[in-house]
């Protein structure tokens, strides 16, 4: 109750224009100096799009699609968030580790848009990312959905702020002024980094509509050769209907203190253009209208329903 009562007036902090969570702050300069190795694979999200399904995906390959080898542990411990200022796992295949940024990564303010002024991404994720050339798995998903699946973690998770109703959320969102920022710096930043680094970059709704098709392509970023049976098992493995079923995946073991699942499911829909039922006429023009301002001169598209 009583982490339930601090969460609705949890005071976020700020890092270069982007709010994080008091805890990630006051670990800053920790986090920063967390090395990473050469053969490090970092995933990287904007929250909501996906990434623990990206997460347990990795795993599978990683673990040659053997689903109990993929049952050690929650999937927050095989893969820990930096910004929680978790060691990593060390792995017996593949790569040494790999640690994952939910958190991210963009300053709100907006790097003057003509000039090549490197974003501030490079600035908040801790630089030996990037000295080390290391591999970015990157997934995006559509901005609507995203913040549809936000306001209903914000309701459920304790330890972030109270979204108040839906118009109050759609605001707040739009304005950036959630933890981990802006959904439009984050993804824009991303594409515009995505040719200058190894970055995969995947997106969700692609993920849904052929499993198959983009786990192959983690696949071979990943520098496997997985034959295609176990392919076959990690799209079965990896599905909604199995994630939300897998107490390894579904936050089950969080205490209800932090997560209540009785408001809202951490496993909620998994579906592209779940917005259509919560955005009215009114502000899905709104919404349109800001959207094209912000991603004004980004090559980037999203898919918005199946
Ligand atoms: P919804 O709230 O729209 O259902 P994250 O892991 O980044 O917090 O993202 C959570 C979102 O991904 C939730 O979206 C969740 O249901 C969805 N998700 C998780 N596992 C999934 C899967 N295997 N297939 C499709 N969507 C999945």
């Amino acid at each position: 109750a009583l982490i339930s009562e601090l969460g609705k007036q949890i005071k976020l902090k700020e890092v270069e224009g982007t709010l994080l969570q008091p805890a990630t702050v006051d670990n800053w300069s920790q986090i920063q100096s967390f090395e990473a190795k050469p053969d490090d694979l970092l995933i990287c999200t904007y929250p909501k799009a996906g990434t623990t399904w990206i997460q347990e995906i990795v795993d599978m390959i990683e673990q040659n699609g053997d689903v109990e080898k993929c049952q050690r542990a929650i999937i927050q411990h095989r893969h820990p968030f930096i910004e929680w200022a978790r060691p990593p796992q060390p792995s017996e295949t593949g790569f040494h580790h790999v640690a994952q940024v939910g958190l991210e990564l963009l300053s709100s303010s907006n790097p003057p848009a003509s000039t090549s002024q490197s974003p501030k991404i490079t600035d908040l994720l801790p630089p030996s990312f990037w000295e080390n050339n290391c591999k970015f798995l990157y997934v995006a998903r559509n901005a609507k959905d995203c913040m549809v699946s936000y306001y209903h973690f914000q309701r459920m998770n304790h330890t972030l702020p109270d979204p108040g109703t839906w118009e109050e959320y759609f605001e707040t969102f739009i304005s950036g002024k959630v933890v981990w920022g802006s959904w439009f710096d984050h993804v824009k930043g991303w594409w515009e980094m995505k040719d200058r680094y190894q970055i995969l970059f995947l997106f969700y709704e692609d993920i849904k509509r052929d499993p198959k098709h983009e786990i192959r392509k983690v696949m071979q970023f990943m520098g496997k050769n997985l034959d295609e049976t176990v392919l076959d098992k990690i799209v079965q493995e990896t599905s909604f209907e199995k994630m939300k079923e897998n107490p390894m995946t579904n936050r089950s073991t969080v205490s209800k203190s932090i997560m209540d699942q009785s408001i809202s499911s951490f496993m909620r829909k998994g579906t592209v253009g779940d917005w259509k039922n919560h955005f009215t006429v009114a502000q899905n023009e709104r919404f349109d209208e800001i959207y094209r301002k912000k991603m004004e001169g980004t090559s980037i598209n999203f898919c918005m329903e199946l």
